[in-house]
């Protein structure tokens, strides 16, 4: 069913089409603060749940079958395609990933490979194509990838980073390395994303959960033409949420990078957001996380303001300003949740 034609209010809002209720969805919806997922994952690793096709679908629906959320997230990680690049890496204990033998130069990235996601990362698309016959239609199912950026940070530091200072010597001190890299990520990425549509996914997020440490200048010189080429590289009929963190300053931009919806974290107001975007787009967003760990009064007042803010105008998919926290109260999720769809109803 194409995105334009169909009932699920997640995908209507995606289109900025008026829907009876504000959808929710929470990004990291699937993880650790569930008892369920606990249970398994002292049974397997992340990345062997990720690459079980079987286990990856049983985690994507563990959520879904908890809580009213109006739109399911393969369980997966932005990092998996980096693997059949060539590039291993391992998530250490308490520590995030960490790759051992980053991308630092421009033989590095000679050797990077282009790959066939329907076969390196089959395993992904298989689970695809099991949640979306589990789930009956019920509610749409959505796929992601990290954003160029955020990737290329990941393999030249190594891990996650503080400053990005090798991410931006890079880019300032090898143009044409930075630009060959960015070049590959792109083309991986489309690939992938395009891959992940034609397996059944109904809706797709970027995710460029790093690229708030750049200014705006650099975010245009040396991001914007990637980000941008691997959403027009993407099918049209599969919706595509733009995110990324501490984004306030960057949002012209990421907008003129493209996306159907532009996902905003907490740092900014998101009404404010929504004026400066303009409202030929849909927006995403935007309550900060750690309000979850708050009274349950606070938790609805919070979302009584960013539903206010919106003024009920159609396109507002609702969501956190960034992932859900690993200690997050399970009752307030479902207290979000219920808050979300009373006070947007009409
Ligand atoms: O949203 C969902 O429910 C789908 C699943 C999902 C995961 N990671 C599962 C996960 C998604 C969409 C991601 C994206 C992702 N992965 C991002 C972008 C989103 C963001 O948070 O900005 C990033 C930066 C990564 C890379 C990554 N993966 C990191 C830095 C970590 C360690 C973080 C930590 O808190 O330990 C992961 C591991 C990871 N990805 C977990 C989950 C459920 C925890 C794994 C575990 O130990 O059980």
């Amino acid at each position: 069913m194409k995105g334009e034609e169909n009932p699920y209010p997640f995908l209507m809002a995606c289109r900025r089409r008026p829907t009876s209720y504000t959808p929710i969805w929470l990004m990291r919806q699937a993880g650790r603060y569930m008892k369920e997922y606990r249970a398994l994952r002292k049974k397997y690793s992340f990345l062997e749940m990720c690459k079980n096709p079987e286990l990856a679908a049983k985690v994507t629906l563990q959520p879904i079958e908890r809580f009213r959320l109006d739109a399911a997230i393969i369980f997966s990680d932005i990092l998996i395609p980096l693997e059949p690049m060539g590039v291993a890496f391992e998530f250490a204990k308490g520590e995030g990933p960490v790759f051992h033998h980053p991308i630092r130069e421009k033989k590095d990235i000679e050797k990077l490979k282009i790959i066939e996601p329907e076969e390196e990362t089959s395993f992904l698309m298989k689970a695809i194509r099991i949640v979306r016959k589990e789930l009956e239609g019920k509610i749409p199912l959505i796929g992601f990838s990290g954003a160029p950026f955020t990737l290329a940070s990941y393999l030249i530091e190594g891990g996650h980073s503080k400053n990005y200072i090798l991410t931006k010597g890079l880019m300032y001190h090898d143009r044409l390395a930075w630009d060959a890299l960015m070049e590959k990520l792109s083309e991986v990425l489309i690939r992938y994303l395009n891959a992940q549509a034609r397996a059944g996914v109904q809706a797709l997020q970027l995710f460029d959960s790093w690229v708030g440490c750049l200014s705006p200048a650099d975010y245009k010189e040396y991001v914007l033409p990637y980000s941008k080429k691997v959403i027009d590289g993407v099918d049209k009929s599969v919706p595509l949420i733009h995110f990324a963190t501490s984004n306030a300053t960057l949002l012209e931009l990421m907008k003129q990078a493209g996306g159907d919806v532009i996902g905003v974290d907490w740092r900014v107001d998101i009404g404010e957001a929504w004026a400066r975007i303009g409202s030929e787009v849909a927006i995403q967003g935007n309550l900060d996380p750690v309000i979850l760990f708050g009274p349950v009064e606070l938790i609805r007042k919070e979302v009584k303001r960013i539903l206010d803010r919106v003024e009920g105008r159609p396109g507002h998919i609702f969501n956190l300003g960034h992932g859900i926290l690993p200690e997050t109260p399970i009752d307030h999720v479902t207290a979000l949740i219920d808050a979300v769809h009373e006070y947007s109803s009409k």
